[in-house]
């Protein structure tokens, strides 16, 4: 029996399935989810180097560059249909994208000045170690943002509020977004999960989680990871 949270399927994950999910991510309601993290972002960064951890198809590292073209971007993905995705649609632009798990990669020690994730953290099946990796590898006095749904939220108020946001989608989208959404919203963790994981890694006393309304959606926490000289 398949015990992962999630990350050996994308493993596996094949090419067909990369593009089916990069066809989803085409949906208005995504595109603007993107824009709108990484305008919170960019506040937090002027320049330096910038890794986007689960990156799937690159989407939230092409609006970052879109915003702020002189950060040095990075994408690591644990599937290799997911960075040859992504390599595809960051082409015009300058990427370094690597397949790997975040459990232990291969960058430097306090390489990155900032770190962040979408979406991606929920499937790590050893989630204290992806973030104890994230701590070895960012700069000291910076932060790290996840970006993360989280599961104790009213599916009613949801559903309602995804119907306004898709309805100018074709009518496939508009049947599949909230499933696959919902489906995956019950993956995630709870708030009280996500804080017992924290408590257990280097960050456990530097972490703070915000609420947030993404595109009319309040099921986003911000997750930020501050690492201490
Ligand atoms: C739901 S997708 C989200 C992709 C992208 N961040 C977005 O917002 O569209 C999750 C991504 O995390 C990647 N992933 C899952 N577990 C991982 C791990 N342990 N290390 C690195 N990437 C991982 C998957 O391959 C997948 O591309």
């Amino acid at each position: 029996m398949n015990k992962s949270r999630g990350e050996d399927n994308f493993l596996n994950l094949p090419g067909f399935a990369a593009r089916l999910y990069d066809s989803m991510m085409q949906t208005n309601a995504i595109r603007l989810t993107y824009q709108e993290i990484a305008q919170d972002l960019i506040s937090r960064i002027k320049k330096g180097r910038l890794l986007d951890i689960g990156t799937g198809p690159g989407y939230l590292l092409l609006e970052i560059h879109k915003i702020n073209p002189s950060i040095e971007l990075f994408g690591l993905d644990i599937s290799a249909a997911m960075v040859d995705q992504a390599s595809r649609n960051l082409a015009e632009i300058k990427v370094d994208l690597q397949q790997g798990n975040i459990r232990a990669t291969e960058y430097e020690s306090e390489f990155f000045d900032l770190i962040t994730c979408s979406g991606s953290f929920y499937l790590w099946d050893r989630p204290v170690e992806g973030i104890d990796e994230i701590h070895r590898i960012l700069k000291d006095g910076r932060s790290a943002y996840l970006y993360e749904t989280y599961r104790d939220i009213d599916k009613k108020i949801l559903r309602e509020i995804m119907r306004e946001n898709l309805k100018s989608e074709n009518l496939i989208r508009r049947m599949l977004a909230p499933r696959i959404f919902i489906k995956q919203l019950g993956m995630t963790y709870d708030k009280k999960e996500i804080k017992e994981i924290l408590r257990k890694t280097r960050f456990a006393n530097s972490y703070r989680i915000d609420d947030l309304t993404i595109v009319r959606l309040p099921v986003w926490l911000r997750i930020e990871l501050k690492k201490y000289a």
